[in-house]
């Protein structure tokens, strides 16, 4: 979705945004071109989403939403990226709520996706009907209505039916069949403390979470690949549980390990930096062993240690019972929920030296890239999905024509997809600007295309492919050489273009859809 559902939907009240949205409403989701990516800190800083800016040079041919920072954001994406320039293969999947007529800003979520199908990727787009029934209390006519509608414009942005894939939810068995077992891994506390829901939420609603967990793991049910999921950072929640879930899914976890006792990962970061100081010759019959490990650190002041005094005392404490086991570093399988044949063939896959315990495997010729390979093979072979960690990628969100946010509640805020092209035309002449108080002050001091809604416009939607343009309405903005007026009647005529051009295309694909493999009724009434 793209944020003015979610605005609405923490305005309501009635049904907490879904997660992080809670704190990514703190956070000012400013346009793009605003100062700098530094208001989106908090994302970083607090949710951990990473730069997109830091692998835009590993993206062939990126597309210009990532060029001009509107995609802002990403979770493990770098494996996408190189799929697709190695042509291998690699999926891309978002979902619709169809709770009113598709805009501006889904605009963005559409062309991502057609972007990465262009590109080679499986391509799969899908409405999240249950979703809109349970957490909106929409009904199947509604929903029936404006489903038609995105998906019509879906396809007239160029989402090629044929190889891609479209579903809705309520009809998708294999969907509803992973969202119940993916369901055993999620508990009510989770929700709660993820979503905020509380014991008068419906169970509908709780269901409909574990089936986009489902939705973003689909792609990856014949076979793991990896796979992003272009969404508005409000979403991010949702990746997140994704990406654990996709994980609590394995049969096996690998790690290091540097003697056969388990360390938690603070304590063996303490043990491998210790392990890279020491040299084994320094001692007895050339064996690094536990117990000296222990001694070393013991006479090290914990000032000097980068952990705290419980890390380095049980740190202590499992090195001292392991005594004169000698360190050596492995690359460790834990069986976490393979079948015993899944475990055994594990065990035989596992070349050179290897040490087997009643629920882990040491393996000492494998590096943990490879073991990583291993244990996703052999739980494919044996019946398990393997699934990667779904990737994300996060779009800005736009603000709103009339100032503030965007939201579908407010008609002159934001421009539909299907708003007729003069309405179109007119909405973005009244659009509030970042013009000053008169023509001689913006020719002194420019404008503020920073703060602009018109700019957005032609930076997210109105540029097209054409960077330069862009450019070129920027800086003859700030430098004062473009004066608000003929900057909105170029916007507005460009809208109006586009509007018009888009809808001929939506009619243009109205046979594409009708043959198109989803459902456009839905069974369901009540
Ligand atoms: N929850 C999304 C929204 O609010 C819709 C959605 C359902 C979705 N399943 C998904 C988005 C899978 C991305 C991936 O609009
Ligand atoms: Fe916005 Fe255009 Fe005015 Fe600049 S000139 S502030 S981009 S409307």
């Amino acid at each position: 979705m793209t944020g003015d559902d979610e605005l609405e939907e923490s305005e309501s009240g009635t049904t907490l945004p879904d997660g992080g949205a809670a704190g990514a409403d703190d956070v000012a989701l400013d346009p793009w071109g605003s100062s700098s990516v530094s208001d989106y800190r908090k994302l970083f800083e607090e949710f951990g989403i990473e730069e997109f800016d830091e692998i835009l040079e590993d993206v062939p041919h990126p597309h210009y939403l990532m060029r001009r920072g509107v995609i802002f954001g990403h979770r493990g994406y770098e494996p996408v990226a190189d799929a697709m320039r190695n042509d291998e293969p690699a999926a891309v999947l978002s979902g619709f709520m169809p709770t009113g007529d598709p805009h501006i800003g889904h605009k963005l979520v559409f062309d991502e996706i057609v972007w990465h199908q262009q590109r080679g990727a499986d391509a799969y787009a899908l409405i999240a009907d249950l979703e809109a029934n349970a957490a909106r209390g929409m009904s199947w006519a509604e929903i029936d209505e404006h489903a038609r509608s995105y998906l019509l414009s879906l396809l007239a942005l160029g989402f090629d039916p044929e190889e891609g894939t479209l579903y809705r939810q309520s009809t998708n068995r294999e969907v509803q069949d992973l969202a119940f077992e993916l369901g055993a891994e999620a508990n009510f506390s989770e929700f709660q403390a993820i979503y905020g829901f509380d014991g008068e939420t419906d169970v509908s609603h709780m269901q409909s979470v574990v089936t986009q967990m489902a939705d973003i793991l689909y792609p990856q049910l014949e076979e793991p690949k990896p796979t992003v999921i272009p969404v508005g950072p409000d979403q991010d929640p949702h990746v997140r549980l994704a990406r654990d879930l996709a994980e609590r899914m394995r049969f096996f976890k690998v790690s290091d390990a540097y003697a056969s006792f388990e360390l938690e990962p603070n304590e063996r970061a303490l043990v491998a930096e210790r392990y890279d100081q020491l040299d084994p010759e320094a001692f007895d019959d050339d064996q690094l062993r536990c117990v000296h490990v222990a001694e070393t650190l013991e006479e090290t002041p914990l000032s000097e240690l980068d952990v705290d005094a419980g890390t380095l005392e049980s740190t202590l404490r499992k090195l001292n019972e392991a005594g004169m086991e000698p360190i050596r570093p492995r690359t460790r399988f834990f069986d976490r929920r393979a079948t015993d044949e899944a475990f055994e063939a594990l065990i035989d896959a596992i070349d050179g030296e290897k040490r087997v315990y009643e629920s882990h495997v040491d393996a000492f010729e494998i590096d943990l890239a490879e073991a990583e390979e291993l244990a996703r093979e052999v739980e494919v072979d044996n019946g398990g999905y393997g699934f990667r960690p779904p990737s994300s990628i996060y779009h800005r969100f736009m603000t709103g024509l009339t100032g503030g946010k965007m939201s579908s509640s407010i008609p002159a805020s934001h421009i539909s997809l299907l708003d007729d092209p003069e309405t179109g035309y007119d909405k973005v002449k009244s659009a509030t600007t970042g013009g000053r108080e008169t023509a001689e002050e913006q020719r002194e001091k420019g404008g503020r295309a920073d703060e602009c809604p018109v700019y957005e416009l032609y930076a997210y939607l109105l540029a097209g492919d054409d960077d330069e343009f862009a450019k070129l309405v920027y800086d003859e903005c700030v430098g004062g050489e473009r004066l608000c007026g003929d900057c909105k009647e170029q916007a507005a005529q460009l809208m109006k273009e586009f509007l018009a051009d888009h809808q001929e295309k939506r009619e243009e694909v109205a046979d594409l859809l009708e043959a198109a493999d989803i459902e456009l009724e839905s069974p369901r009434r009540r």
